[in-house]
């Protein structure tokens, strides 16, 4: 990565006890109010994915749409938005899972990807990796597959790179809180 581990995580703040009791909340606004920080940040996931061969960038409601949409522009990447219930306006595929904190339903427009087709999943944070693992069964009932999850921070704690893993999706995180 461009920039050292410890600036960045000095730009992402802990909020005990958010949304709820026993979470501790990895707020990433500091660092999207630093236009250096959030440039290095997109600068690392350009470097890595600048020459990789997938077809298109995924991201997911909403966190997920900040980084990815940047990485999508620079790279020239169609993107595919996974949105949370209801705020998709066509048809669309429909999967439940579970985070750290609640249940929800992801959904992503059904012709949004076809058969052969490789993505590139991002998101903010990889907790209990309930939500990337909903999007790559969305992936995958479209006929396409996961080329890899990245995301800005990862909680290996709550299993969720692990649980990607056993999925057959390889993961990639700037940085990590034990
Ligand atoms: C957060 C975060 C990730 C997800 C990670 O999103 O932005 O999308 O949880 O947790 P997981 O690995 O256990 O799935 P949240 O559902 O809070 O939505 P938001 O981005 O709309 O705030
Ligand atoms: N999403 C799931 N767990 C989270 C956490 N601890 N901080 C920020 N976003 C999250």
């Amino acid at each position: 990565m461009i920039f050292d581990d410890f600036s960045l995580k000095t730009l992402i703040r802990p909020v005990p006890d958010f949304p709820k009791p026993g979470v501790v909340f990895r707020d990433i606004t500091p660092l999207f109010q630093s236009p250096r920080a959030l440039r290095l940040v997109a600068d690392s996931f350009i470097q890595r994915y600048v020459e990789a061969d997938f077809s298109h960038i995924g991201a997911m409601d909403a966190r997920g749409f900040l980084i990815g949409s940047i990485i999508a522009y620079e790279l020239n990447k169609p993107l595919v938005l996974f949105r949370k219930q209801g705020k998709l306006p066509a048809d669309v595929l429909a999967e439940p899972y579970q985070t750290e904190y609640g249940e929800a339903l992801l959904e992503v427009h059904s012709d949004s990807l076809c058969e052969g087709d490789k993505v590139l999943v991002f998101d903010d944070l990889i907790a209990t990796g309930g939500t990337l693992l909903a999007a790559a069964r969305l992936v995958r009932r479209m006929g396409a597959s996961v080329f890899e999850a990245a995301a800005i921070i990862d909680l290996p704690e709550l299993g969720g790179s692990e649980r990607l893993a056993d999925a057959g999706i390889p993961t990639f995180a700037l940085t990590a809180f034990a």
